[in-house]
């Protein structure tokens, strides 16, 4: 018999970390992990098992679906929004074709289990690309189906997964003879920019928020590489693991969408400063806007519209502004670096 499992791709990232500390504390969840680096220690303890091995590698996978029956899958591997700049045809191989080489194993598992694969897909804030900057001011919070034109190839690859996902969902060898589901019930979300206090990004373009954080726990001057005007919508990761347990566990009848927005509060990268110092007075915070970054923002909305999560599967933060600084990341971050 094969072991039940969840497979989580991107494992020693930031939601990877988040998510795997929730099943080790609250759930008999065998975690099948795997990771292009090598596995963090302590994270390797919580995992029934941790795979170093690259998402493109097809016999690796191949291995997985004889050795595991795998009920869900978490695909969060891929490469951030700026590091995917540098070598966009490199982030496009990871981002994109890591994904369907996933959506491929989905497909085999399900027809060997006879039952509905999971497949919970972390888009971002990054699908969306408004045009300018006075457009972005005045959308306000934009819904799922708006201003859907990124400007960056990690934007890029993010939409057209969901469309992937989508297509495997309902569309699958549409014309086959013996045309039957996939089997794949893939669940996505919009992430806006995360920050956790356990973890720092890397490669991303929201990191501002948290690097000013981190750098002002650990008494590092911090050169923030936007406008002090600039505004993101941000969400801890406790509530982004809340969020994805939740869509997890949703029951299918109730999704009338494949991909949903999820947020909490957006301050400007201004009023971020003005929090951090208040916890952190020494701390040394500058402006020094690198332009091609802030044009990356400039095209990622100032707040997105969660309403269709929270009126089909219940959703709501746990931690709005004030509780996510007082609460959660000014405590946890002075007992890390203490
Ligand atoms: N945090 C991501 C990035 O900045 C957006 O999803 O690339």
């Amino acid at each position: 018999m094969r072991k039940e499992v969840v497979l989580i791709t991107g494992a020693n990232g930031e939601i990877g970390h988040g998510l795997i500390s929730y099943f080790f504390d609250n759930e008999n969840t065998n975690v099948l992990a795997l990771d292009v680096m090598p596995p963090d220690k302590e994270l390797e303890k919580m995992c029934d098992r941790f795979i170093q091995g690259d998402i493109l590698d097809n016999m690796l996978l191949g291995r997985l679906v004889a050795e595991y029956e795998i009920r869900a899958i978490y695909h969060l591997a891929s490469i951030l929004s700026t590091k995917a700049e540098y070598n966009p045809e490199t982030a496009h191989k990871v981002n994109v074709e890591g994904t369907l080489n996933l959506l491929r194993l989905a497909v085999e598992q399900a027809g060997w289990q006879g039952k509905p694969v999971k497949f919970l897909y972390p888009s971002s804030i990054a699908a969306y690309g408004l045009p300018d900057l006075e457009i972005k001011n005045k959308s306000g919070k934009i819904n799922e189906d708006e201003w859907c034109h990124p400007t960056t190839m990690y934007g890029c690859n993010k939409l057209y997964c969901e469309h992937l996902g989508r297509y495997y969902t309902k569309f699958y060898r549409r014309l086959a003879v013996d045309s039957t589901q996939s089997g794949i019930d893939f669940r996505a979300l919009r992430f806006p920019g995360l920050i956790s206090a356990s973890t720092t990004p890397t490669g991303g373009t929201s990191d501002y928020g948290p690097e000013m954080l981190h750098h002002a726990a650990m008494g590092i001057p911090y050169h923030c590489f936007v406008r002090a005007d600039t505004k993101l919508p941000f969400m801890v990761m406790p509530d982004a693991i809340k969020s994805l347990l939740l869509l997890e566990q949703a029951p299918r009848e109730n999704l009338k969408q494949l991909v949903y927005n999820v947020t909490s509060f957006n301050p400007s990268a201004g009023k971020f400063r003005d929090i951090v110092l208040e916890a952190f007075p020494k701390a040394e915070i500058d402006f020094v806007p690198d332009l091609s970054r802030q044009g990356i923002v400039d095209s990622w909305p100032a707040d997105i519209d969660d309403a269709a999560a929270r009126k089909d599967w219940g959703w709501e933060p746990d931690y709005d502004q004030q509780r996510a600084f007082t609460e959660y990341l000014i405590p946890a971050v002075k007992a890390k670096y203490s």
